[in-house]
């Protein structure tokens, strides 16, 4: 059993039996930091850096983002949720992602966070204004803590479907005709990113920014070494949140490995896949249903080969509840759906992948050869 709430006297949850991986044994990461600096309230948006804005837009639009702003320079991207952008990508020489920007619950947290690591708040030119304070993770990536003057207002949004379930009667003399158009995102989701140092970086976000673990994964036969694998939401106390608002995952790279948009139901997620499918984009994976999150999933690439994903459904969590535990594997990575992608879990050999590989068995962290070896049998596995 997983997920015992924090309050062992609490009557048990139904999702504990949906969710059946152990918890924690004794000694083992608490998945939460005593006192952290500040307690982030959501990512705010994810930056890039590209050379082409008007073919990074087309794609946008393709796959369901609504534009906030766009200069020569910037194309701040949206969905139709009230809130900050989710996304801003910059002119640059290269495509690449920069870091994410988390969104502080309050104004102040963001000069809370400032005087403790010594950096100075700065304005941000995002729609509407706001303030920012710039850190960088232990794996190297920039990492802002934002707070927004103005949040965006909402958008028209895509409506769900009215489902007729066998045993309600929900919708009667009329059809079901789900529109075959660019899903609309309605907010991101989360972020996976990959490190060489994760202990370290899980660590940092749960200290630093207040974030708490809902799942840990661990190499099958060294789970006595610790978790590989983290699935990492916001405490926003008894708020129900996102499972994982923020993913991280021992790797040979640093840095991005995709990013989730919520989509209203499955059917969008659906009618989209095939709208990007008709305009030639490539699938990476789906569509299925996660184990950690739970989420319904379609995974996408965009045409810098960036992984993005619509998702519904996502299961939330209160504070209250403890980590899970469970053996990392690829099939466990989906209830149902298509089997995994070698494209999906970026196991396509390559030059550049294999120098990542030497570079990171070579230096000082915390992939080793047994490590790397745990990681590709639960890639196969
Ligand atoms: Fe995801």
């Amino acid at each position: 059993m997983s997920h015992i709430p924090i309050d062992k006297g609490g009557p048990l949850t139904p999702h504990q039996d949906l969710h059946s991986e152990q918890g924690p044994l004794r000694g083992e990461h608490p998945g939460r930091a005593r006192n952290p600096v500040i307690k982030v309230a959501d990512l705010a948006w994810l930056e890039f850096e590209k050379p082409d804005l008007d073919r990074a837009e087309v794609f946008a639009r393709d796959f369901g983002f609504a534009i906030a702003a766009r200069t020569e320079h910037e194309l701040w991207l949206r969905g139709t949720f009230a809130g900050s952008p989710c996304m801003v990508i910059r002119r640059g020489h290269a495509s690449r992602f920069l870091g994410p920007a988390f969104r502080a619950a309050e104004r102040t947290d963001v000069d809370r966070l400032a005087a403790a690591v010594g950096n100075t708040v700065r304005d941000i030119d995002v729609p509407g204004g706001g303030r920012s304070v710039a850190l960088f993770d232990p794996s190297g990536l920039p990492v802002r803590v934002v707070h927004c003057a103005e949040p965006l207002p909402a958008l028209p949004g895509q409506q769900p479907l009215v489902l007729n379930t066998g045993i309600e009667g929900r919708r009667t003399n009329t059809t079901q005709r789900p529109p075959r158009e660019p899903s609309r995102i309605q907010r991101l989701g989360h972020v996976v990113l990959e490190t060489r140092t994760f202990t370290h970086t899980l660590d940092w976000y749960l200290d630093t920014l207040g974030m708490i673990v809902s799942d840990f994964l661990f190499l099958d036969g060294q789970r006595r070494r610790g978790p590989t694998m983290a699935f990492i939401r916001c405490d926003q106390g008894s708020t129900p949140v996102d499972h994982h608002t923020l993913a991280l995952h021992l790797g040979p790279g640093t840095g991005y490995v995709h990013s989730a948009y919520q989509v209203t139901d499955l059917d969008a997620i659906a009618a989209g896949g095939e709208y990007l499918a008709e305009r030639g984009y490539r699938r990476s994976w789906g569509i299925g249903r996660h184990i950690q999150g739970s989420q319904l999933f379609d995974y996408w690439r965009d045409p810098d080969r960036f992984m993005l994903e619509h998702f519904a459904d996502g299961d939330l969590f209160s504070c209250d509840l403890e980590p899970g535990w469970a053996p990392m594997s690829a099939s466990g990575l989906a209830q149902w759906g298509p089997p995994v992608t070698r494209d999906f879990l970026g196991a396509s050999p390559s030059p550049s992948k294999l120098r990542e590989v030497m570079r990171a068995l070579r230096d000082d962290n915390e992939l080793d050869p047994a490590r790397l070896l745990g990681l590709m049998k639960a890639m196969s596995s």
